[in-house]
Protein backbone atom coordinates (compact mmCIF):
# COMPACT_ATOMS: atom_id res chain seq x y z
CA UNK A 1 0.00 0.00 0.00
CA UNK A 2 1.40 3.49 -0.91
CA UNK A 3 2.53 5.92 2.04
CA UNK A 4 0.46 9.04 1.53
CA UNK A 5 0.39 11.79 4.28
CA UNK A 6 -2.15 13.32 6.82
CA UNK A 7 -2.50 16.49 8.95
CA UNK A 8 -3.06 15.17 12.82
CA UNK A 9 -4.47 17.58 14.53
CA UNK A 10 -5.22 17.45 18.91
CA UNK A 11 -8.04 20.07 19.31
CA UNK A 12 -7.24 22.47 22.10
CA UNK A 13 -6.35 26.09 23.74
CA UNK A 14 -7.05 29.39 21.77
CA UNK A 15 -4.79 30.30 19.39
CA UNK A 16 -2.37 33.29 20.65
CA UNK A 17 0.76 35.17 18.98
CA UNK A 18 1.56 36.51 15.61
CA UNK A 19 1.54 34.84 11.96
CA UNK A 20 2.60 36.61 9.02
CA UNK A 21 0.87 36.24 6.03
CA UNK A 22 2.50 34.62 2.27
CA UNK A 23 1.86 36.08 -1.07
CA UNK A 24 -1.48 35.87 -2.65
CA UNK A 25 -1.56 32.50 -4.39
CA UNK A 26 -3.94 34.07 -7.00
CA UNK A 27 -1.85 36.61 -7.47
CA UNK A 28 1.84 35.32 -8.37
CA UNK A 29 0.30 32.28 -10.86
CA UNK A 30 -1.15 34.61 -13.22
CA UNK A 31 1.86 37.24 -12.54
CA UNK A 32 4.71 34.62 -13.48
CA UNK A 33 2.03 33.89 -16.47
CA UNK A 34 2.01 37.25 -17.44
CA UNK A 35 6.43 37.15 -17.15
CA UNK A 36 6.14 35.22 -20.92
CA UNK A 37 5.25 38.51 -22.16
CA UNK A 38 8.65 40.41 -22.02
CA UNK A 39 11.89 39.46 -23.43
CA UNK A 40 14.06 41.52 -20.30
CA UNK A 41 14.95 40.43 -16.73
CA UNK A 42 11.93 40.41 -14.08
CA UNK A 43 12.84 40.17 -10.72
CA UNK A 44 9.85 38.87 -8.60
CA UNK A 45 9.27 39.07 -4.88
CA UNK A 46 7.06 37.84 -1.91
CA UNK A 47 6.64 34.69 -3.96
CA UNK A 48 4.43 32.08 -2.14
CA UNK A 49 5.84 28.72 -1.30
CA UNK A 50 3.25 26.98 -3.05
CA UNK A 51 2.50 23.50 -4.96
CA UNK A 52 0.82 26.02 -7.16
CA UNK A 53 3.66 28.13 -7.73
CA UNK A 54 5.57 24.94 -8.57
CA UNK A 55 3.71 23.95 -11.29
CA UNK A 56 3.51 27.91 -13.04
CA UNK A 57 7.35 27.12 -12.78
CA UNK A 58 7.31 23.94 -14.70
CA UNK A 59 5.35 25.41 -17.20
CA UNK A 60 7.79 28.68 -17.70
CA UNK A 61 10.26 25.93 -17.45
CA UNK A 62 8.69 24.37 -20.49
CA UNK A 63 8.04 27.07 -22.61
CA UNK A 64 11.84 28.30 -22.60
CA UNK A 65 11.38 30.70 -19.78
CA UNK A 66 14.70 30.77 -17.38
CA UNK A 67 13.11 30.56 -13.32
CA UNK A 68 15.64 30.28 -10.67
CA UNK A 69 14.86 31.49 -6.93
CA UNK A 70 17.30 34.09 -6.02
CA UNK A 71 15.86 34.11 -2.05
CA UNK A 72 13.67 32.53 0.01
CA UNK A 73 10.43 34.07 -2.01
CA UNK A 74 12.38 35.62 -4.86
CA UNK A 75 12.35 34.76 -8.30
CA UNK A 76 14.83 35.85 -11.57
CA UNK A 77 12.84 35.31 -14.52
CA UNK A 78 14.18 35.34 -18.15
CA UNK A 79 11.11 34.58 -21.25
CA UNK A 80 13.33 35.98 -23.90
CA UNK A 81 14.16 32.34 -24.53
CA UNK A 82 10.80 30.89 -25.07
CA UNK A 83 10.33 28.68 -28.08
CA UNK A 84 7.73 27.13 -28.14
CA UNK A 85 4.07 28.14 -27.52
CA UNK A 86 2.68 24.48 -26.02
CA UNK A 87 1.53 23.46 -22.81
CA UNK A 88 1.59 20.26 -22.10
CA UNK A 89 -1.71 18.53 -21.23
CA UNK A 90 -0.43 16.90 -17.88
CA UNK A 91 0.54 20.85 -16.84
CA UNK A 92 -2.85 21.29 -17.25
CA UNK A 93 -4.23 18.86 -15.85
CA UNK A 94 -2.33 19.34 -12.78
CA UNK A 95 -3.75 23.11 -12.29
CA UNK A 96 -6.17 24.66 -14.73
CA UNK A 97 -4.96 28.28 -13.82
CA UNK A 98 -2.19 27.19 -16.22
CA UNK A 99 -4.84 28.65 -18.54
CA UNK A 100 -3.80 32.31 -18.02
CA UNK A 101 -0.80 31.52 -20.27
CA UNK A 102 -2.72 31.42 -23.46
CA UNK A 103 -2.90 35.31 -23.03
CA UNK A 104 0.58 36.43 -22.94
CA UNK A 105 1.59 33.44 -25.59
CA UNK A 106 -1.25 34.77 -27.85
CA UNK A 107 -0.25 38.46 -27.32
CA UNK A 108 3.71 37.84 -27.96
CA UNK A 109 3.39 34.76 -30.64
CA UNK A 110 0.06 35.22 -32.21
CA UNK A 111 -0.43 31.33 -31.06
CA UNK A 112 -1.17 29.06 -28.28
CA UNK A 113 -1.48 25.54 -27.95
CA UNK A 114 -2.64 23.43 -24.77
CA UNK A 115 -5.59 21.12 -23.52
CA UNK A 116 -8.91 23.01 -22.39
CA UNK A 117 -8.78 23.23 -18.54
CA UNK A 118 -11.22 20.74 -17.18
CA UNK A 119 -13.72 21.08 -14.22
CA UNK A 120 -12.54 20.56 -10.75
CA UNK A 121 -14.36 19.59 -7.81
CA UNK A 122 -15.99 22.75 -7.34
CA UNK A 123 -17.16 22.71 -10.74
CA UNK A 124 -17.00 22.77 -14.16
CA UNK A 125 -14.97 25.67 -15.13
CA UNK A 126 -15.63 26.54 -18.44
CA UNK A 127 -13.18 29.04 -20.41
CA UNK A 128 -15.94 30.46 -22.54
CA UNK A 129 -15.71 33.96 -21.68
CA UNK A 130 -12.02 33.36 -22.50
CA UNK A 131 -11.92 32.14 -26.01
CA UNK A 132 -14.52 35.16 -26.18
CA UNK A 133 -12.22 38.07 -25.53
CA UNK A 134 -9.67 36.34 -27.91
CA UNK A 135 -12.06 35.84 -30.41
CA UNK A 136 -12.53 39.61 -30.51
CA UNK A 137 -9.53 40.55 -30.70
CA UNK A 138 -9.13 38.57 -33.65
CA UNK A 139 -8.22 35.14 -33.15
CA UNK A 140 -9.20 31.98 -33.83
CA UNK A 141 -10.09 29.36 -31.49
CA UNK A 142 -10.15 25.66 -32.19
CA UNK A 143 -11.57 23.39 -29.89
CA UNK A 144 -11.31 19.19 -30.56
CA UNK A 145 -12.09 16.70 -28.08
CA UNK A 146 -9.23 17.96 -25.22
CA UNK A 147 -6.70 19.64 -27.19
CA UNK A 148 -6.97 23.65 -28.11
CA UNK A 149 -5.32 26.34 -30.61
CA UNK A 150 -6.05 29.70 -30.66
CA UNK A 151 -4.11 31.73 -33.78
CA UNK A 152 -4.06 34.22 -35.41
CA UNK A 153 -3.15 35.61 -38.84
CA UNK A 154 -1.97 38.82 -38.48
CA UNK A 155 -1.84 41.32 -34.92
CA UNK A 156 -4.44 41.01 -32.46
CA UNK A 157 -6.40 43.70 -33.05
CA UNK A 158 -8.13 45.84 -29.55
CA UNK A 159 -12.11 45.70 -29.33
CA UNK A 160 -14.47 46.15 -26.91
CA UNK A 161 -15.50 42.99 -25.25
CA UNK A 162 -18.54 42.73 -22.62
CA UNK A 163 -18.05 39.91 -19.73
CA UNK A 164 -21.72 37.87 -19.26
CA UNK A 165 -19.80 37.00 -15.63
CA UNK A 166 -16.49 39.07 -14.20
CA UNK A 167 -14.38 35.76 -14.36
CA UNK A 168 -11.31 36.73 -13.21
CA UNK A 169 -9.09 34.24 -15.35
CA UNK A 170 -11.24 35.27 -18.32
CA UNK A 171 -10.35 39.42 -17.45
CA UNK A 172 -6.93 38.48 -16.70
CA UNK A 173 -6.09 36.59 -19.93
CA UNK A 174 -7.90 38.86 -22.01
CA UNK A 175 -6.11 42.07 -20.31
CA UNK A 176 -2.85 40.31 -21.04
CA UNK A 177 -3.39 39.60 -24.72
CA UNK A 178 -4.61 42.98 -25.15
CA UNK A 179 -1.07 44.25 -24.23
CA UNK A 180 0.40 43.82 -27.42
CA UNK A 181 -2.54 44.19 -29.78
CA UNK A 182 -2.88 46.67 -32.06
CA UNK A 183 -5.31 49.32 -31.19
CA UNK A 184 -7.77 49.76 -28.13
CA UNK A 185 -9.22 47.30 -26.06
CA UNK A 186 -12.38 47.73 -23.81
CA UNK A 187 -13.05 45.18 -21.19
CA UNK A 188 -16.79 45.59 -19.84
CA UNK A 189 -17.89 44.00 -16.73
CA UNK A 190 -14.29 43.46 -16.08
CA UNK A 191 -13.54 41.27 -12.34
CA UNK A 192 -12.58 43.71 -9.54
CA UNK A 193 -10.53 41.92 -7.39
CA UNK A 194 -7.43 43.19 -5.73
CA UNK A 195 -5.15 40.17 -7.78
CA UNK A 196 -6.48 41.99 -11.14
CA UNK A 197 -5.53 45.15 -9.92
CA UNK A 198 -1.93 43.54 -8.80
CA UNK A 199 -1.44 42.11 -12.16
CA UNK A 200 -2.48 45.48 -13.70
CA UNK A 201 0.50 47.30 -11.86
CA UNK A 202 2.55 44.38 -12.41
CA UNK A 203 2.51 44.69 -16.58
CA UNK A 204 2.08 48.83 -16.42
CA UNK A 205 5.80 48.23 -14.79
CA UNK A 206 6.74 46.13 -17.82
CA UNK A 207 5.31 49.41 -19.73
CA UNK A 208 2.16 48.12 -20.53
CA UNK A 209 -0.88 50.95 -20.66
CA UNK A 210 -3.64 49.72 -18.60
CA UNK A 211 -6.21 51.73 -16.88
CA UNK A 212 -9.18 51.34 -14.90
CA UNK A 213 -7.79 47.80 -13.38
CA UNK A 214 -10.15 47.35 -10.36
CA UNK A 215 -13.13 48.63 -11.71
CA UNK A 216 -15.64 47.26 -14.06
CA UNK A 217 -14.17 48.60 -17.10
CA UNK A 218 -10.92 48.06 -18.12
CA UNK A 219 -9.14 49.97 -21.19
CA UNK A 220 -5.72 48.63 -22.26
CA UNK A 221 -3.83 50.69 -24.83
CA UNK A 222 -1.68 48.38 -27.23
CA UNK A 223 1.82 48.67 -26.92
CA UNK A 224 5.15 46.95 -29.00
CA UNK A 225 7.16 45.70 -26.26
CA UNK A 226 7.11 44.98 -22.56
CA UNK A 227 10.59 45.41 -20.76
CA UNK A 228 11.45 43.83 -17.71
CA UNK A 229 11.06 45.15 -13.72
CA UNK A 230 11.16 44.36 -10.02
CA UNK A 231 7.39 43.24 -8.30
CA UNK A 232 6.06 42.61 -4.70
CA UNK A 233 3.28 40.32 -5.00
CA UNK A 234 0.49 41.73 -2.65
CA UNK A 235 -0.59 39.55 0.48
CA UNK A 236 -2.78 36.55 0.20
CA UNK A 237 -6.34 37.93 1.35
CA UNK A 238 -7.50 34.65 1.75
CA UNK A 239 -4.93 32.96 3.57
CA UNK A 240 -5.20 36.15 5.85
CA UNK A 241 -8.87 35.57 6.35
CA UNK A 242 -8.03 31.93 7.07
CA UNK A 243 -5.88 32.90 10.07
CA UNK A 244 -7.95 35.11 11.32
CA UNK A 245 -11.45 32.85 11.23
CA UNK A 246 -9.10 30.49 13.13
CA UNK A 247 -8.16 32.76 16.19
CA UNK A 248 -12.10 33.84 16.40
CA UNK A 249 -13.00 30.01 16.17
CA UNK A 250 -10.93 28.90 19.08
CA UNK A 251 -12.14 31.85 21.14
CA UNK A 252 -8.11 32.97 20.66
CA UNK A 253 -6.05 36.52 20.08
CA UNK A 254 -3.60 36.60 16.85
CA UNK A 255 -2.19 39.44 14.89
CA UNK A 256 -2.06 39.01 11.71
CA UNK A 257 1.13 40.89 9.86
CA UNK A 258 1.49 41.28 6.27
CA UNK A 259 -2.31 41.85 5.65
CA UNK A 260 -4.53 44.73 3.70
CA UNK A 261 -7.42 44.94 5.40
CA UNK A 262 -9.49 46.58 2.58
CA UNK A 263 -9.05 43.34 1.10
CA UNK A 264 -11.05 41.64 3.20
CA UNK A 265 -13.80 44.09 4.14
CA UNK A 266 -16.62 41.55 4.21
CA UNK A 267 -15.01 39.01 6.04
CA UNK A 268 -13.82 41.77 9.12
CA UNK A 269 -17.31 43.27 8.76
CA UNK A 270 -18.86 39.72 9.46
CA UNK A 271 -16.44 39.01 12.03
CA UNK A 272 -17.69 42.45 13.65
CA UNK A 273 -21.22 41.85 13.43
CA UNK A 274 -20.61 38.40 15.16
CA UNK A 275 -19.08 40.18 18.13
CA UNK A 276 -15.50 38.94 17.69
CA UNK A 277 -12.95 42.41 18.17
CA UNK A 278 -11.30 43.38 14.83
CA UNK A 279 -8.53 45.89 15.41
CA UNK A 280 -6.53 46.97 11.83
CA UNK A 281 -3.15 48.68 12.12
CA UNK A 282 -3.54 49.84 8.52
CA UNK A 283 -0.09 51.77 8.35
CA UNK A 284 1.23 48.86 9.47
CA UNK A 285 -0.22 46.14 7.36
CA UNK A 286 -1.56 44.36 10.62
CA UNK A 287 -5.08 42.95 11.67
CA UNK A 288 -5.73 41.92 15.37
CA UNK A 289 -8.34 39.67 16.30
CA UNK A 290 -10.10 38.01 19.08
CA UNK A 291 -12.61 36.98 20.69
CA UNK A 292 -13.45 35.71 24.15
CA UNK A 293 -17.26 34.24 23.82
CA UNK A 294 -19.74 32.68 21.45
CA UNK A 295 -20.18 34.67 18.33
CA UNK A 296 -23.47 35.39 17.08
CA UNK A 297 -24.77 34.00 14.07
CA UNK A 298 -24.90 35.65 10.55
CA UNK A 299 -25.82 34.89 7.26
CA UNK A 300 -23.54 35.59 3.79
CA UNK A 301 -23.77 35.60 0.50
CA UNK A 302 -20.89 34.81 -1.89
CA UNK A 303 -20.63 37.42 -4.43
CA UNK A 304 -17.68 38.69 -7.06
CA UNK A 305 -15.23 41.09 -5.39
CA UNK A 306 -16.49 43.52 -3.62
CA UNK A 307 -18.45 40.70 -2.40
CA UNK A 308 -17.95 38.27 0.33
CA UNK A 309 -15.17 36.18 -1.11
CA UNK A 310 -16.14 32.50 -2.04
CA UNK A 311 -12.72 31.69 -1.07
CA UNK A 312 -13.47 31.99 2.34
CA UNK A 313 -16.99 30.39 2.39
CA UNK A 314 -15.61 27.13 4.11
CA UNK A 315 -13.74 28.46 6.36
CA UNK A 316 -16.14 30.49 7.36
CA UNK A 317 -19.34 27.85 7.44
CA UNK A 318 -16.79 25.82 9.71
CA UNK A 319 -16.86 29.27 12.22
CA UNK A 320 -20.55 29.37 12.24
CA UNK A 321 -20.83 25.67 13.03
CA UNK A 322 -19.69 26.72 16.80
CA UNK A 323 -22.05 30.18 16.63
CA UNK A 324 -24.28 30.78 19.42
CA UNK A 325 -27.86 30.17 16.90
CA UNK A 326 -28.67 29.82 13.18
CA UNK A 327 -26.71 31.09 10.23
CA UNK A 328 -27.07 30.76 6.44
CA UNK A 329 -24.96 30.77 3.45
CA UNK A 330 -25.86 31.03 -0.01
CA UNK A 331 -22.71 30.06 -2.60
CA UNK A 332 -23.57 32.00 -5.61
CA UNK A 333 -20.19 31.96 -7.75
CA UNK A 334 -19.57 28.09 -8.02
CA UNK A 335 -22.18 25.13 -8.39
CA UNK A 336 -20.62 22.63 -6.28
CA UNK A 337 -18.68 24.14 -3.53
CA UNK A 338 -20.42 22.84 -0.51
CA UNK A 339 -18.23 19.31 -0.35
CA UNK A 340 -17.10 20.45 2.75
CA UNK A 341 -20.32 20.21 4.48
CA UNK A 342 -20.46 16.58 5.06
CA UNK A 343 -16.99 16.47 6.39
CA UNK A 344 -18.05 19.49 8.55
CA UNK A 345 -20.77 17.41 10.20
CA UNK A 346 -18.61 13.78 10.68
CA UNK A 347 -17.36 16.22 13.43
CA UNK A 348 -20.51 16.58 14.63
CA UNK A 349 -22.07 20.00 12.85
CA UNK A 350 -25.28 20.94 12.13
CA UNK A 351 -25.17 21.74 8.62
CA UNK A 352 -28.33 20.94 5.96
CA UNK A 353 -27.75 22.16 2.26
CA UNK A 354 -30.70 22.46 -0.20
CA UNK A 355 -28.90 23.50 -3.96
CA UNK A 356 -26.47 26.85 -3.55
CA UNK A 357 -27.61 27.12 0.09
CA UNK A 358 -26.84 26.13 3.48
CA UNK A 359 -27.99 26.09 7.04
CA UNK A 360 -25.67 25.89 9.90
CA UNK A 361 -26.97 25.45 13.47
CA UNK A 362 -24.85 26.20 15.85
CA UNK A 363 -23.35 23.00 18.42
CA UNK A 364 -21.44 23.13 21.48
CA UNK A 365 -18.71 21.74 20.88
CA UNK A 366 -17.22 19.84 17.31
CA UNK A 367 -15.62 16.45 18.21
CA UNK A 368 -12.14 15.30 16.04
CA UNK A 369 -12.73 12.72 13.06
CA UNK A 370 -11.11 10.99 9.99
CA UNK A 371 -12.17 13.80 7.25
CA UNK A 372 -11.00 14.18 3.57
CA UNK A 373 -9.56 18.10 2.52
CA UNK A 374 -12.04 18.34 -0.85
CA UNK A 375 -10.46 21.39 -2.22
CA UNK A 376 -8.11 23.25 -1.08
CA UNK A 377 -10.11 26.41 1.32
CA UNK A 378 -12.68 22.87 2.52
CA UNK A 379 -8.81 21.50 3.95
CA UNK A 380 -8.47 24.77 5.68
CA UNK A 381 -12.09 24.65 7.09
CA UNK A 382 -10.84 21.34 8.65
CA UNK A 383 -8.23 22.74 9.73
CA UNK A 384 -9.43 24.99 12.10
CA UNK A 385 -12.77 22.55 12.98
CA UNK A 386 -9.85 20.39 14.31
CA UNK A 387 -8.12 22.48 16.07
CA UNK A 388 -11.55 23.83 17.83
CA UNK A 389 -12.61 20.20 18.12
CA UNK A 390 -12.70 17.97 21.37
CA UNK A 391 -10.27 14.87 20.92
CA UNK A 392 -8.15 14.08 17.56
CA UNK A 393 -8.78 14.93 14.02
CA UNK A 394 -7.08 13.26 11.05
CA UNK A 395 -7.66 14.83 7.99
CA UNK A 396 -6.30 13.39 4.42
CA UNK A 397 -6.03 14.43 0.81
CA UNK A 398 -3.82 17.48 2.15
CA UNK A 399 -2.32 17.95 -1.26
CA UNK A 400 -5.43 19.89 -1.66
CA UNK A 401 -4.18 21.98 1.06
CA UNK A 402 -0.85 22.39 -0.24
CA UNK A 403 -1.58 24.05 -3.03
CA UNK A 404 -2.64 27.24 -1.59
CA UNK A 405 -1.27 27.52 2.06
CA UNK A 406 2.02 27.26 2.65
CA UNK A 407 3.88 26.27 5.69
CA UNK A 408 0.51 25.97 7.24
CA UNK A 409 1.65 23.60 9.71
CA UNK A 410 4.54 25.68 10.86
CA UNK A 411 2.03 28.50 11.21
CA UNK A 412 -0.66 26.97 13.47
CA UNK A 413 1.92 25.62 15.28
CA UNK A 414 3.71 28.95 16.25
CA UNK A 415 0.30 29.61 17.04
CA UNK A 416 -0.08 27.43 19.85
CA UNK A 417 -2.10 24.80 17.65
CA UNK A 418 -1.30 21.01 18.29
CA UNK A 419 -0.93 19.86 14.47
CA UNK A 420 1.44 17.53 12.89
CA UNK A 421 1.94 16.31 9.36
CA UNK A 422 2.59 12.66 9.46
CA UNK A 423 2.69 9.90 7.11
CA UNK A 424 0.42 6.31 7.21
CA UNK A 425 0.50 2.99 5.17
C1 LIG B 1 -10.21 32.46 -9.69
O1 LIG B 1 -10.65 31.33 -10.40
C2 LIG B 1 -9.46 31.91 -8.47
N1 LIG B 1 -8.33 31.10 -8.92
C3 LIG B 1 -10.40 31.06 -7.62
O2 LIG B 1 -9.67 30.65 -6.47
C4 LIG B 1 -11.58 31.92 -7.18
O3 LIG B 1 -12.49 31.13 -6.46
C5 LIG B 1 -12.27 32.50 -8.42
O4 LIG B 1 -11.31 33.24 -9.21
C6 LIG B 1 -13.42 33.43 -8.06
O5 LIG B 1 -12.94 34.47 -7.24
C7 LIG B 1 -7.20 31.72 -9.32
O6 LIG B 1 -7.12 32.95 -9.35
C8 LIG B 1 -6.07 30.84 -9.73
P1 LIG B 1 -13.78 32.79 -12.42
P2 LIG B 1 -11.29 31.53 -11.90
O7 LIG B 1 -13.37 32.69 -13.84
O8 LIG B 1 -10.58 32.64 -12.59
C9 LIG B 1 -17.72 31.24 -14.43
C10 LIG B 1 -8.89 29.23 -4.81
O9 LIG B 1 -9.50 28.66 -3.91
N2 LIG B 1 -16.97 31.33 -15.71
O10 LIG B 1 -13.98 34.15 -11.79
O11 LIG B 1 -11.35 30.22 -12.54
C11 LIG B 1 -17.27 30.01 -13.64
O12 LIG B 1 -18.01 28.89 -14.04
C12 LIG B 1 -9.46 29.26 -6.21
O13 LIG B 1 -7.80 29.86 -4.66
C13 LIG B 1 -17.67 31.14 -16.91
O14 LIG B 1 -18.86 30.90 -16.91
O15 LIG B 1 -12.75 32.00 -11.49
C14 LIG B 1 -17.56 30.36 -12.21
O16 LIG B 1 -18.91 30.04 -11.92
C15 LIG B 1 -10.71 28.41 -6.33
N3 LIG B 1 -16.98 31.20 -18.09
C16 LIG B 1 -17.42 31.89 -12.19
O17 LIG B 1 -17.34 32.33 -13.55
C17 LIG B 1 -15.63 31.46 -18.13
O18 LIG B 1 -15.06 31.54 -19.24
C18 LIG B 1 -16.16 32.32 -11.47
O19 LIG B 1 -15.08 31.88 -12.21
C19 LIG B 1 -14.95 31.65 -16.91
C20 LIG B 1 -15.64 31.58 -15.71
Amino acid sequence: MDKKEILLINGGGPLRGEVIISGAKNSALPILAACVLGTEEIILDGVPDLKDVEIMIEVLRHLGSKVEYIGDESLRIDSSGINTCETPFELMDKMRASFVVMGPLLSRFKEAHTKAPGGCNIGARPIDLHLKGFEALGAKALVNDEAISITTDGELIGNEIYLDFPSVGATQNIMMAATLAKGETIIENAAKEPEIVDLASFLSKMGAKIKGAGTSTIVVDGVEKLTGTRHTIIPDRIEAASYMLAAVMTKGDVTIKNVIGSHIRPVIAKLIEMGASVEEIEEEDIIKVSANQKLKPTNIQTLPYPGFPTDAQAQFMALMTVCDGESKIQETVFENRFMHVEQLNKMGAAIATSGNRATIVGVDKLHGADVKATDLRAGAALVMAGLTASGQTRISDIYHIDRGYSKLVEKFTKLGGDIKRVTID
